[in-house]
């Protein structure tokens, strides 16, 4: 009989996933970078992994572009297996890798046209195709420059065009905006906005607020395990379990916070001044929590919506890494 487990690490890629990982574990000696990993990702989707430095995003990519065979598990790029049909993937993908690797002696177009070289394209058909990529990204006037004389915003672009080239079916960003500024992080993602729908796209990021504008579908990831997907609302709601609400108290009622405190349906709590914010372990006791105050003059209660930040620190702890 065919087993239709949907965790059988064996069943074959769904034909519809531009991306699939199956149970990927990869070991650099004694450390396990990447634990059981799985992942599928629809075509057509914009796509983002959260984790802290170290989670093992960049070795993920790694697999997922051929560069690195997992130690076990399967990894597939449309449909293919990314162990087996390397040279096929890399002809359907492309790559911004978290460094920028351009070539220093090369002039920004003349990257360009090594790239498309790399990828056999005719110099008739690439040649349109970087007037027009260097048009969209802004950098048809410093064509000639070399990438040295670029600003850092400017390099990443470059390397995002690079990578669009040879019209990809699946574009992988490792870190598209680290280290840029507000301005340029911003002009990256228009770039990737406005090729969005052309193709699936796949980013990784610590920056929560890039996974939210950008991505439809985010997972959040750490010690090479994922722990958790879904739409930021998703999230937001998955995770937290409860909601966090503003009470604001009326001079003379501030001993209601006392009574508040004892309460242990309340998880976290924090005062200032008058308000006082209670995190709720389940929605359900805001009942409790309200009867807890019959008594007391209030000004307001208000629900205050988790970040995704506060989401991303629940899960990944707030311990620097790396
Ligand atoms: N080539 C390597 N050899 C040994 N350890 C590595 C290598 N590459 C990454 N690591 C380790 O694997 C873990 C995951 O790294 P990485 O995939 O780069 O994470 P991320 O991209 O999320 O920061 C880290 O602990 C890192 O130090
Ligand atoms: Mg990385």
């Amino acid at each position: 009989m065919q087993r239709t487990d949907d965790t059988d690490p064996l069943r074959p890629p769904d034909p519809e996933a531009a991306i699939s990982a199956r149970s990927v574990t990869k070991r650099y000696g004694q450390l396990t970078a990447l634990d059981s990993f799985d992942l599928e990702i629809a075509r057509g989707e914009i796509f983002a992994l959260l984790g802290p430095n170290g989670a093992g995003k960049t070795t993920l990519i790694r697999i997922l572009t051929t560069l690195m065979n997992p130690t076990s598990g399967k990894a597939f790029v449309s449909g293919l297996d990314t162990a087996q049909h390397g040279r096929e993937i890399r002809r359907l993908i492309g790559v911004v890798p978290q460094e920028n690797s351009l070539d220093r002696y090369l002039t920004a177009r003349e990257n360009l046209e090594l790239h498309a070289r790399l990828h056999s394209m005719e110099p008739k058909k690439y040649r349109v195709r970087i007037d027009e990529i260097l048009e969209l990204f802004g950098l048809a006037g410093r064509q000639h420059d070399l990438p040295d004389t670029y600003s850092g915003g400017m390099q990443r672009r470059l390397v995002v065009a690079r990578a669009l080239i040879h019209e990809p079916k699946v574009l992988f960003l490792d870190e598209p905006t680290t280290g840029l500024d507000p301005q340029s992080r911003r002009a990256v993602w228009d770039y990737i906005r406005s090729i969005a729908g052309k193709m699936t796209i796949f980013l990784t990021t610590h920056y929560l607020e890039e996974a939210e504008n950008l991505c439809e579908r985010l997972a959040i990831m750490d010690h090479g395990r994922l722990i958790a997907q879904g739409s930021s609302a998703e999230l937001k709601a998955k995770l937290t379990g409860g909601a966090v609400y503003e009470i604001e108290l009326a001079e003379g009622s501030e001993h209601f916070t006392e009574t508040l405190r004892q309460m242990s349906c309340i998880g976290k709590m924090e005062i200032t001044g008058r308000v006082v914010t209670v995190h709720l372990e389940r929605w359900e006791c805001l009942a409790e929590v309200v009867t807890a105050l019959n008594g007391a003059v209030l000004r307001r209660i208000s629900l205050r919506e988790k970040t995704l930040e506060e989401v991303f620190i629940s899960l990944t702890g707030t311990g620097v890494r790396e």
